[in-house]
């Protein structure tokens, strides 16, 4: 039997807050725990993907750094995962082109994140006239990068969020068309769904945390200090009822206190609410807020070493995990040349 291949990847668009943490970054450090000795484990810094929309090259340097080190100061091993930055293993865009060969066109064009980046409704066509002034290649093939990143490495598994499992189920597609053209190449990749509710922005709880977010009190970022993270949690966003009660359409708000607490402390909805039955939610959000700095003190502390650290181990750890990239790539590519005459 084939032993699992997991893949996934990050943006370097800043350091994350709480939601791509609990998200997606938990859960990673969770799968390299529990992961068997034979599964191999990838995670990269898709800095190509970032390119989708115009970076500043300086700017664009300093996040792939930081992204980097927020894999590692999350608890990312570099001897357990082979961790490495996108466009330094080339062989994601060769195999982009390859893909691009077989990738739908329909399939695509109907996907929603292009549209979204342009503002434009979910049910724009490519005859919309914004579409038409301001879609850039990339933008609109950005998925079939994505099913490169996944193939490449011949993964079985992909954890990713909610909001990515329209990407993933186009990967699945693509490998499966690929594989009917020329053989059975690529292993059709399941999606690991984060089975964490999403964390919804501090400041206007009915919407998800995110970095896109004006107000930066809507979110905390991993390198939020003690004092920030009690600032934000105090004036975050409930109601003027009393008592601390579990109901997310009613009292949002509240609702998302108890969820980031039961994240970070194991505790059921039901036991949170049972313990602060009567509570004022000023002590609820007292609560929270010292379970966020302490659950975030070591990750921030790494980080910030890590940031600070001349010795070039960042740059080495990023070699290292791109050469063991590009070597499990190459295989790949030997199997894609062969089947496809090249
Ligand atoms: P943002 O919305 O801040 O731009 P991204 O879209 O870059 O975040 O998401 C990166 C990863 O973090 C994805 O896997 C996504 O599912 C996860 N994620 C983002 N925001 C949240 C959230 N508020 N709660 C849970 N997971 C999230
Ligand atoms: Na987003």
């Amino acid at each position: 039997a084939q032993e699992p291949i997991i893949f996934s990847g990050i943006q370097p668009t800043g350091v994350p807050h709480l939601g791509n943490y609990l998200g997606a970054l938990l859960p990673w450090v969770k799968l390299q725990q529990e992961a068997q000795d034979g599964t191999k484990l990838f995670f990269s810094v898709v800095d190509l993907h970032a390119l989708t929309i115009p970076q500043e090259a300086a700017q664009l340097r300093k996040w792939r750094r930081e992204a980097l080190a927020t894999l590692l100061a999350v608890g990312l091993d570099p001897k357990r995962s082979t961790i490495f930055y996108q466009s330094s293993v080339p062989a994601h865009t060769e195999l982009m082109w390859i893909l691009s060969t077989v990738a739908s066109m329909g399939y695509l064009s109907r996907m929603t994140q292009w549209k979204s980046k342009l503002q434009l409704p979910d049910d724009a066509t490519l005859d919309d006239s914004t579409a038409r002034a301001q879609l850039r290649l990339g933008l609109f093939s950005y998925p079939v990068l994505q099913a490169a990143d996944i193939l490449i490495h011949r993964a079985t598994h992909v954890p990713v969020g909610e909001d990515q499992r329209q990407h993933l189920e186009f990967s699945r597609y693509t490998a499966n068309s690929f594989n009917h053209l020329y053989g059975p190449i690529f292993p059709t990749p399941e999606a690991l769904i984060s089975p964490a509710k999403r964390v919804m922005s501090l400041k206007e709880p009915t919407s998800k945390m995110s970095k896109s977010h004006a107000d930066e009190k809507s979110r905390i970022i991993l390198t939020d200090s003690p004092a920030e993270i009690r600032k934000k949690v105090k004036v975050a966003l409930t109601d003027s009822e009393a008592g601390v009660t579990y109901d997310p359409v009613r009292r949002p708000g509240v609702s998302n206190l108890i969820e980031i607490l039961s994240h970070l402390n194991g505790a059921s909805r039901e036991e949170i609410v049972r313990e602060y039955h009567g509570a004022s939610l000023r002590a609820l959000k007292e609560r929270v807020a010292e379970h966020i700095i302490s659950h975030l003190q070591e990750i921030r502390d790494r980080y910030l070493s890590l940031m600070r650290d001349s010795t070039g181990y960042l740059e080495s750890v990023a070699e290292e995990g791109a050469e063991a990239a590009r070597a499990n790539s190459r295989v790949t590519m030997q199997h894609v040349r062969e089947a496809m005459g090249l």
